[in-house]
């Protein structure tokens, strides 16, 4: 058989990634190659017209087909970075995204001198595969109660906290919003489902038909589980303690009513990095 180099390996993977209906694009086709002969972008282009083994080859052409299906490379290679921290992801576990890198961002702000004071006490809703507790205890003095309602998303969780040995600052709890919680927190953290039911048709298909709908879907207008998290929260918070939610940008504002209603103060609205009102923070009193 002829010998393949690098770049006609790359040249079949971006012709494969290219005719998808799917987001797919070049940079995947690179990511790929990356990842499976272990090179660095720069090594890539070093090693354009190096021959590349067979096995490697057929891999990469497996993956390119994969991701030209739709699936996302974050299932495909089952990682992904999350605030510098390489996070495990599985299929029934939602991926971490950008936006909620920057949330964290806004709450390690909140917190920057924690060194000498008692450990931070936060309460996490809906962590996934645990990137905001994991970052959160990985960067400043917190002890952390991280819940899920999703058994899968929950081992998940605690494996990636294992594989960044810190899964002594935080305890993973099996519940529905706060219903199993109890004790008392400084921070209460949530990117609760927030994609209003009738709104998941219209999500990109690799999303809605690779991601898991328990960590989409929010009911009606999207805040139900914001409504039961935020009803529940005055039991367990410190007065003074802040709340810091991600949500839709079509239901925050109404979300933000809601904590003034239940009489949070110094409640306010930020935007992500695409301008659009994503984050919630509030005050209890
Ligand atoms: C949008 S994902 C956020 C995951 C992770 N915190 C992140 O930011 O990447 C929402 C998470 O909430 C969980 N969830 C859904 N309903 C819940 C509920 N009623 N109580 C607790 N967790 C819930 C889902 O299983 C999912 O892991």
């Amino acid at each position: 058989m002829d010998k393949i180099t690098v770049k006609d390996a790359l040249n079949e993977a971006c012709n494969i990634l290219e005719g998808s209906s799917f987001n797919c694009s070049s940079k995947d086709a690179v990511y790929i190659i990356c990842n499976v002969c272990d090179f660095s972008k720069t090594e890539l282009q070093l090693n354009l017209n190096n021959d590349i083994s067979s096995q490697c080859h057929s891999l990469i052409l497996d993956y390119a087909n994969t991701r030209a299906k739709g699936e996302p490379l974050q299932y495909i290679f089952g990682n992904t970075n999350f605030y510098g921290f390489d996070i495990l992801c599985k299929k029934n576990v939602l991926i971490p995204r950008p936006e909620t890198e920057y949330l964290v961002s806004k709450i390690l702000d909140n917190y920057a001198d924690t060194i000498n004071h008692d450990p931070i006490k936060v309460l996490e809703i809906g962590t996934g595969t645990g990137a905001i507790a994991i970052t959160l205890a990985k960067k400043i003095n917190v002890q952390v109660t991280a819940t899920d309602i999703s058994i899968p998303a929950l081992n998940l969780a605690k494996q990636n906290a294992q594989k960044l040995s810190c899964a002594d600052k935080i305890e993973f709890l099996l519940s529905d919003a706060l219903d199993k919680v109890d004790g008392t927190y400084d921070l209460l953290v949530s990117n609760p489902p927030y994609i209003p039911s009738d709104a998941i048709s219209s999500l990109d298909e690799e999303v809605k038909d690779f991601e898991p709908i328990i960590a989409l879907d929010g009911g009606n207008d999207g805040l139900e589980v914001f409504r039961k998290i935020l009803k529940d929260s005055t039991r367990v918070l410190n007065k003074g303690a802040l709340i810091a939610f991600e949500l839709y940008e079509k239901n925050v504002n109404l979300a933000a009513q809601l904590c003034c209603n239940a009489g949070f103060e110094d409640v306010s609205i930020q935007l992500d990095l695409a301008q659009k009102p994503r984050f919630l923070f509030a005050k209890f009193t």
